[in-house]
């Protein structure tokens, strides 16, 4: 039987503030569970209010391993006002713009998982530009757009370590389905057509690859 977080991780997963369904976020725990056996981080592009962040800090904190989770916190295209994703209550009221880190922030301490998390606060590639440390899992929920999505890919997906995992969230095959475009879709394919990635599982739009060799 996959692994399944404790009810109350499940409760602050559901209550917190944004998009992933619970049927995903069981099979992104199941895979962070597994990833962790590696004892390397567990790492995630695209923080927003710490929904999807809660689960693999709980899995991290299982393995006694560090969840990393990269976002500027301004909110991605379709969140931003007069956007269909968008939410007012994620906006400063001081400055105007989106800012996510408050929500996530208590999100985190509401659960008890802050010591588990460190929070990476700026913009993927730049940040995957200083990176050097191999990963257990790679989870990849950041912005829809071609650039994005390939950016997140082409500066993470390398540092998947042999054996671990690529997880890749809204992957829509068939237009029709999808809200956000299909970016994470053709990001999905490059990274099986690349040789290095294998499929494990897909729920919904979720997909889990696993690591099986070099070449990205
Ligand atoms: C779909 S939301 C993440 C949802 C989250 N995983 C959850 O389960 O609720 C996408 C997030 O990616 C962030 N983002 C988009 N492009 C980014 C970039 N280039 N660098 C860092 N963060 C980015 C946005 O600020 C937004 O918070």
């Amino acid at each position: 039987m996959a692994p399944a977080p404790e009810p109350e991780i499940l409760a602050a997963f559901e209550a917190a503030k944004g998009f992933m369904p619970v049927d995903e976020g069981l099979a992104l725990y199941a895979a962070a569970v597994e990833a962790g056996r590696l004892g390397l981080p567990l790492l995630e592009v695209g923080t927003y209010c710490g929904r999807s962040t809660l689960l693999l800090a709980d899995a991290a904190r299982a393995a006694g391993v560090a969840a990393l989770t990269v976002d500027h916190h301004r909110g991605s295209e379709e969140q931003q006002p007069g956007w269909d994703y968008h939410d007012p209550e994620t906006v400063d009221p001081e400055l105007g713009v989106m800012d996510t880190l408050p929500a996530f922030r208590r999100t985190l301490h509401r659960a008890g998982l802050e010591e588990h998390v460190v929070a990476l606060v700026g913009r993927s590639p730049q940040i995957a530009a200083l990176w050097n440390t191999p990963l257990a899992l790679v989870f990849v929920d950041g912005g829809h757009t071609d650039e994005h999505a390939t950016a997140d890919y082409e500066g993470w997906a390398p540092h998947v370590a042999e054996g671990g995992l690529l997880v890749i969230h809204d992957v829509f095959p068939d237009p029709a389905d999808e809200f956000t475009g299909q970016a994470p879709y053709r990001v999905y394919l490059r990274a099986l057509a690349s040789g290095a990635f294998t499929e494990v599982s897909a729920t919904d739009s979720l997909r889990v690859l696993r690591r099986t060799g070099p070449g990205i």
